[in-house]
């Protein structure tokens, strides 16, 4: 019984004439939850072309799943308005996209189910972690989102009004410049691999930028002109 036969992952056998003990999928089988017999709820592509349509119909349920799974998966980096503000770039992660802008406004549904699945640049994919409804549900958001940040009076219910997100950052105590495009603060570092220098970011921003308030230290010495520093050790 201690002993028994059996097969440990990616290891060799000589049971089987091609020596492997990972078998092949059997033809003309499915395993289960594998069937994607509904292509386009899978990939966001049509005839390999980015689709512009929901696989299913969006209710308001749909809406707040997407705003609850946004919120969980994607806020650290596009933040909760999504102009790619999050925590994790206010800390130095590469700069996340906005969703503000005019190509991925007028973007295609499948494009941003594409790049969640599979992700984009320096973004990871999410195929793992939400599942293909979700990433769905989240596409309606981002739709919703966008919308939200061009709303004129027109487009909301009586007795609500539209508010500016520069006006929403300054009630909730944000930097001024939050609503605005993103730009990397002197103060970040790019690439930090062990025992070789930190490079700072080339000079696509001269000045401090939007959002970067709260990361650009008080003592002033962030200004200064220096591209390199020497870690501690
Ligand atoms: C770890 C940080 C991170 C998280 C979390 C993250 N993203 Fe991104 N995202 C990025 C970065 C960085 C880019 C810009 C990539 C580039 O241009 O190289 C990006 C770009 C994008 C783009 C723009 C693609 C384009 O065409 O320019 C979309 C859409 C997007 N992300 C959607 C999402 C969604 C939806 C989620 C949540 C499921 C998410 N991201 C979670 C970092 C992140």
């Amino acid at each position: 019984m201690h002993d028994q036969p059996k097969f440990f992952p990616q290891r060799g056998t000589d049971f089987y004439a091609d020596g492997r003990s990972v078998r092949p999928q059997v033809e003309n089988t499915v395993a289960r939850t594998q069937l994607h017999e509904d292509d386009y709820f899978h990939t966001g592509l049509i005839n390999g072309k980015e689709g512009d349509g929901m696989p299913y119909a969006v209710n308001l349920q749909v809406l707040q799943r997407g705003q609850e799974r946004y919120n969980v998966y994607c806020t650290p980096c596009h933040s909760r308005v999504g102009n790619g503000a999050g925590m994790i770039v206010q800390r130095g992660y590469a700069p996340a996209g906005n969703f503000h802008t005019t190509r991925l406004e007028s973007a295609p549904l499948g494009h941003f189910f594409h790049v969640i699945t599979n992700g984009y640049g320096a973004m990871p994919d999410y195929a793992s972690q939400v599942t293909p409804a979700d990433r769905w549900a989240i596409v309606a958001y981002i739709k919703a989102l966008q919308l939200s940040q061009k709303a004129t009076q027109a487009d909301v219910a009586a007795g609500s009004h539209v508010e500016s997100l520069s006006e929403i950052a300054e009630h909730e105590g944000l930097p001024a410049g939050f609503a605005k495009e993103w730009v990397l603060p002197p103060t970040a570092v790019q690439g930090t691999p062990d025992g070789q220098t930190f490079v700072l970011p080339s000079t696509q921003n001269g000045t401090s930028g939007a959002g970067s308030a709260a990361a650009t230290p008080s003592t002033g010495s962030a200004a200064s002109p220096a591209r390199q520093i020497t870690p501690k050790q």
